[in-house]
């Protein structure tokens, strides 16, 4: 997988400017790390990666075609664990996991 940042730029609603101007080519495979003070951008950037997020300028490709276009494929290899997540305290772990496959489009046979 091949994953090319052309330009990227987030400013969220509030005005703040979180990222400008990435450029980056990110080939597997690879364990790439990213490295920043607190506030640099790491959770702004992986959230536009994982298209939890939709940059305000600039564009992300996956295998030669826009993000956006791949977001199932990319969905379908993606593992993704956030900085902050939610759990739901009504859930048991196993119904949980259910609910998360379900989502993933998982069939549970
Ligand atoms: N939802 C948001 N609305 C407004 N500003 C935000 C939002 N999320 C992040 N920011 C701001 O964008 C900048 C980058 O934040 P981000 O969380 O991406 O940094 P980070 O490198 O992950 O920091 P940390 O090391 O503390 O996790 C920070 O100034 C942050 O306050
Ligand atoms: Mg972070």
């Amino acid at each position: 997988m091949n994953v090319e940042i052309f330009n990227l730029s987030m400013t969220y609603p509030s005005g703040k400017t979180a990222l400008r101007g990435i450029n980056l080519n990110l080939s597997s495979p690879n364990l790439i790390g990213l490295l920043g003070p607190n506030g640099a951008g790491k959770s702004t950037l992986m959230k536009l990666l994982v298209a939890g997020l939709l940059p305000t300028e600039g564009a992300i490709s996956v295998d030669g075609k826009p993000l956006m276009k791949q977001e199932r494929l990319l969905k379908s290899r993606l593992g993704y664990l956030p900085q902050s997540f939610g759990l739901f305290d009504e859930l048991t772990v196993w119904q949980f996991l259910d609910y998360m496959a379900a989502l993933k489009g998982i069939v549970n046979s």
